[in-house]
């Protein structure tokens, strides 16, 4: 019997091609001994961000009594500590019961979409996106709407075209927000005109705000839900990943708001969820009720001098020097997403480009269209490593593209 051992075919419209191909390609030239600059995935430690030592404390001392499940929402005092936290945030209506902690944001974004989802429901993403929104909704059953933002506007939503795209069958709009891959970080205005449109609508709001303490030039950011009132349903995304260098450790949350009544049903949904994965990793929860209190170690980061600060400049200033490429500045987040002029290098296929600057460079960044871009004229690089690895990378990709055509 040789009947080929297939995967499921709810798979088939799952796409999360930011590791796919591409990635395989990298490990082939590592094994053939090549190092490979990755600049494609937000990972701060392997760049030599460490996290900080309080936050090491709180899981090593308690590590001993984390050995069992805990409740399938989550510990107690991390829960209510994000409680507390969120209320210095602006969030006012939100308790204990409607925290519920997970392996990471990612765990959260595919459980709730598997709660929400029917066959015939719409949700609304960003385009471009972080595409395991897109990939979630999917693999949910249910159906991906991009919504488009706008580069001349600083990325930010294009909400003509978010209308126009809303029908009977939508239910609810992501945000993302500081976004990846674009930077913006969204005014009070814009999140206003989400919160509107959601009241409207009938629809429900989901804010991912993983960088939410990843903004620079003293910029702030407003929590969507400090907005959204008791009528709209807000899902809140965040967690310890990126401030506190910790995406190893798997530890975000989620909150729930609003009309929480109205949306027992869904929330019952949550709960058979996250009762049936039984708990997130219990040693990393304990870490996050000392990374929401106190000194805030990021924020060295983010000062004008800062590492993060420095690399984002310089990162930026010089793919703008760099012919045949534009870049818009990222108020947020960990990343640029600069834009290739096609005409002049002939690209037709912005994956082929990314493979191309992979084998001849061995630097690796990832194609516009794996974030749902619908041109392929974008690529998204981390601005993680020190400046003096930045500055080698992006000489030898202006070396590249000086002779490049697709
Ligand atoms: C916008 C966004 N949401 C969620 C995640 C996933 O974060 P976590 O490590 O908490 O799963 C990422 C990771 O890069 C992200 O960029």
């Amino acid at each position: 019997m040789n009947t080929p051992i297939d995967q499921a075919r709810k798979l088939e419209n799952v796409r999360y091609d930011i590791r796919g191909r591409i990635l395989d390609k990298t490990e082939e030239l590592e094994d053939q001994g090549h190092t490979i600059l990755r600049l494609n995935v937000g990972n701060p430690a392997p760049f030599g961000f460490e996290a900080p030592d309080e936050i090491m404390m709180a899981m090593i001392r308690n590590l001993p009594t984390a050995q069992g499940y805990c409740d399938s929402r989550g510990l107690y005092s991390a829960r209510t500590a994000v409680v507390q936290y969120y209320q210095t945030r602006g969030i006012t209506d939100v308790t204990v019961d409607e925290i519920y902690l997970g392996n990471g944001v990612s765990e959260l974004i595919t459980l709730t979409m598997q709660a929400l989802c029917n066959p015939e429901d719409e949700i609304l993403i960003p385009a471009p996106d972080y595409p395991l929104w897109t990939a979630s909704v999917s693999l949910a059953g249910g159906t991906p709407v991009h919504y488009l933002t706008d580069e001349s506007q600083g990325w930010a939503p294009d909400f003509d075209d978010l209308e126009a795209r809303i029908s009977p069958r939508t239910r609810g709009i992501v945000v993302i927000n500081p976004n990846n891959p674009t930077g913006a970080v969204y005014s009070t205005e814009v999140l206003q005109r989400f919160v509107d449109i959601a009241r409207k609508h009938d629809l429900m709001l989901f804010a991912d705000e993983i960088y939410e303490k990843i903004v620079y030039d003293g910029r702030s950011m407003t929590n969507l839900a400090s907005m959204t009132g008791r009528d709209v349903l807000c899902l809140t995304y965040s967690g310890l990943s990126k401030a506190y260098r910790v995406c190893g450790f798997r530890a975000g949350w989620l909150a729930i708001t609003g009309p929480l009544e109205r949306a027992s049903s869904f929330i019952e949904g949550i709960k058979l969820l996250a009762n049936m994965r039984m708990c997130a990793n219990v040693p990393a929860q304990h870490a996050i009720q000392t990374a929401l209190g106190g000194r805030q170690s990021i924020e060295d980061l983010l000062l004008p001098q800062g590492r993060l600060t420095a690399q984002r400049d310089l990162a930026h200033s010089t793919l703008n020097s760099i012919d045949g490429i534009s870049c818009q500045q990222a108020d947020g987040a960990l990343y640029l997403f600069p834009k290739l002029d096609v005409d002049k290098f002939g690209i037709v296929d912005d994956e082929r480009f990314v493979l191309d600057l992979l084998e001849s460079e061995k630097i690796l960044v990832s194609h516009g269209r794996a974030f749902n871009w619908i041109e392929p004229d974008h690529f998204r690089l981390v601005t993680l490593p020190n400046t003096d690895d930045l500055a080698t990378a992006l000489e030898r990709l202006g070396n590249f593209l000086s002779s490049y055509s697709q």
